[in-house]
């Protein structure tokens, strides 16, 4: 891989990051979950491949850490060509964006993460070029300034999102594929888990490995975070840095250490609904009063905690705002909602 390969944070925070950019499966065969994104992605390869042809631009939505920045990835290896990783609010000006389309050799892959998050004038710079594969640009100032159109290549824009509701018409229009990655079934997070482990060099049993999935909110960036931190504490506990095995109690164990419930939520899901239950009664309760209760992002609140709580029944959003439905009272011990 080469160096343009790695996001930028990837390569200055070097450590975990680097430890979870090892883990990404390299191609489709060794993706594991979400089955028809990967059987219309793998048609799509096969399609472009057949005619030598750029793939068209693809839009991936859904929550973070389910596996995009991957799936582009293993677009540009099966396609045999580069990735060049950006992201939405960190392309300032026309120029950057211009630096690196004009960087692309044909069939190149260009990443663009939180796409939602880019500025309108650069949006725009995106048109040309997705559609045409044109760049216009003003050269100069005032009077004497002109516009120059440079041809690119064909390439693929893959472009990622937290919720295409974000995503200006025009933009989500010039994809040709969109695809939504929905949380992971814990079976399959379990198959990952096993895998990372072994790429790790962590032993684990199968029953481990289902409890740690069964806890990761269906999502493989923390399940794999989990088997370090599960190994951190098997290994301590174990007094051995290789001669353990992980089994369902020391996964659990150690979970519940790290403040994970049994249904997988963590401190700040439950600190979330806890509000919502002792300060607003359970709901409704619009966002920003939320988020400024809790003093977290807004954004945040919708993008990484939100939809886990809504999937798993604990938050119904209604027009009137967030509601803790009756099972999230159970969960957390409070008694049922009553009507007076
Ligand atoms: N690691 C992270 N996501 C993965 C996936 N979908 N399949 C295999 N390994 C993964």
């Amino acid at each position: 891989m080469s160096d343009r390969d790695v996001d930028p944070a990837i390569r200055s925070e070097g450590g975990e990051l680097q430890i979870e950019q090892s883990l990404r499966p390299q191609v489709l065969e060794e993706y594991i979950g979400q089955d028809s994104v990967r059987e219309k992605i793998s048609l799509f390869i096969e399609a472009a491949r057949q005619r030598g042809d750029a793939l068209d631009h693809v839009l991936l939505a859904g929550p973070p850490g389910l596996g995009k920045t991957t799936l582009a990835q293993i677009v540009a290896r099966e396609m045999g060509t580069q990735i060049h990783i950006a992201t939405g609010p960190t392309i300032e000006k026309k120029g950057d964006l211009a630096a690196v389309l004009t960087n692309l050799a044909p069939g190149d892959v260009l990443f663009i993460d939180e796409i939602h998050r880019l500025q309108k004038s650069i949006e725009e710079v995106l048109y040309g070029a997705m559609e045409d594969y044109k760049l216009d640009l003003i050269v100069g100032q005032g009077p004497s300034a002109r516009t120059i159109r440079i041809d690119l290549p064909r390439f693929t824009l893959v472009g990622a999102t937290t919720r295409t509701g974000l995503l200006s018409s025009p933009l989500r229009g010039r994809f040709g594929v969109e695809l939504r990655l929905d949380f992971y079934a814990a079976g399959e997070l379990a198959r990952i888990v096993s895998r990372s482990a072994r790429l790790l060099n962590v032993s684990i049993e199968e029953a481990g490995a289902f409890e740690i999935a069964r806890r990761a909110r269906g999502t493989p960036r923390i399940a794999n975070r989990l088997v370090r931190r599960v190994r951190d504490f098997a290994q301590v506990k174990f007094k051995s840095v290789t001669g353990f095995s992980i089994d369902k109690k020391t996964a659990s164990e150690a979970l519940s250490l790290f403040e994970i419930d049994e249904l997988g939520l963590d401190s700040m899901d439950r600190k979330l609904l806890t509000a919502m239950i002792e300060k607003f009664d359970g709901g409704p309760v619009g966002i920003e009063t939320l988020s400024s209760v809790l003093s977290e992002e807004r954004d945040t609140i919708e993008d990484v905690y939100e939809p886990y709580l809504v999937q798993q029944g604990f938050i119904q959003r209604t027009p009137r705002g967030r509601v803790a439905t009756p099972q999230a009272f159970t969960h957390l011990g409070f008694p049922p909602k009553t009507l007076f």
